[in-house]
């Protein structure tokens, strides 16, 4: 099947909280494959920014769209994954959460049970899928986020510090798997404060890097430029307050 091409943006986005704008008049958009890299320190409204990207909130004002060839209006929403720093896991089998995502599609059982296969192989919780969802480590339940989003076949991909808390074998295993579908031309958003990652994983596939300081958003860069000549000072003082 031919993929459309998603493109989602934000115009001129503001979202303000107890009189403060925590993201301010910020103008993003993801249309490449690749790795991008969101990247401020901790309260610089990197959360607030995604999810105003993914519809979990509405901005006070600007507008963020969902366009891209066959994309009629509305069906864009289902096509965007999101995984936070935290899952959010119901109480079911590991099996049964994925199962709630894709009925919640409207995706028939015999493709619902092929795909929930295969996205629990690639995550490598195959052997887990009777067990209640709840009991699984940290890691496990990040592993489980990565596959519910995965079998929905979204066109992009939010991370939000989806690996900041978690042991380096699951944190790994999730760049793998993140990376690999970047490869293959899906759009990675990478939200996190840490360099060491951001150099590591981001940037692959002619992915860029937003910095966002006190709700502003920077103009993107490339991850050399941005590594090397940062484009504001409030950027060249994250970078060196990192490498302290
Ligand atoms: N619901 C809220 N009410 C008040 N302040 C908030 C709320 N959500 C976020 N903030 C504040 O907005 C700023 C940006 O937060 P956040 O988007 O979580 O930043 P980041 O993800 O970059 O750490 C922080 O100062 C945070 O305390
Ligand atoms: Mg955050």
């Amino acid at each position: 099947m031919a993929e459309a091409r998603l493109i989602l943006e934000g115009r001129g986005l503001c979202l303000h909280r107890q009189s403060r704008a925590i993201v301010d008049r910020v103008d993003i958009r993801i249309d490449a494959g690749g790795i991008s890299g969101l990247v401020g320190a901790n309260g610089a409204g990197k959360t607030s920014l995604v999810s105003l990207l993914a519809g979990l909130i509405a901005p006070d004002s600007g507008v963020r769209r969902i366009t891209g060839a066959g994309c009629v209006e509305g069906a864009g929403e289902a096509r965007i994954g999101l995984m936070m720093q935290k899952p959010v896991i119901m109480r079911r089998s590991v099996y049964g959460n994925c199962d709630y995502v894709l009925k919640a599609l409207g995706v028939e059982k015999a493709v619902r049970r092929a795909r929930i296969a295969d996205g629990l192989a690639l995550v490598r919780l195959d052997q887990r899928a009777r067990d209640d969802a709840r009991l699984l480590s940290a890691g496990e339940q990040q592993r489980l986020a990565l596959a519910q989003m995965l079998i929905a076949e979204p066109a992009v991909l939010l991370c939000d510090e989806a690996t900041s808390s978690l042991d380096p074998p699951s944190r790994r295993l999730i760049e793998k798997i993140v990376a690999d579908k970047a490869a293959t031309g899906l759009p990675v958003l990478w939200v996190t404060h840490n360099l060491a990652q951001l150099k590591r994983f981001g940037g692959r596939g002619g992915g860029r890097v937003f910095f966002m300081h006190q709700g502003r958003l920077a103009p993107p860069q490339d991850i050399e430029a941005f590594f090397t000549a940062p484009a504001s000072k409030e950027a060249r003082a994250f970078l060196a307050y990192e490498r302290i």
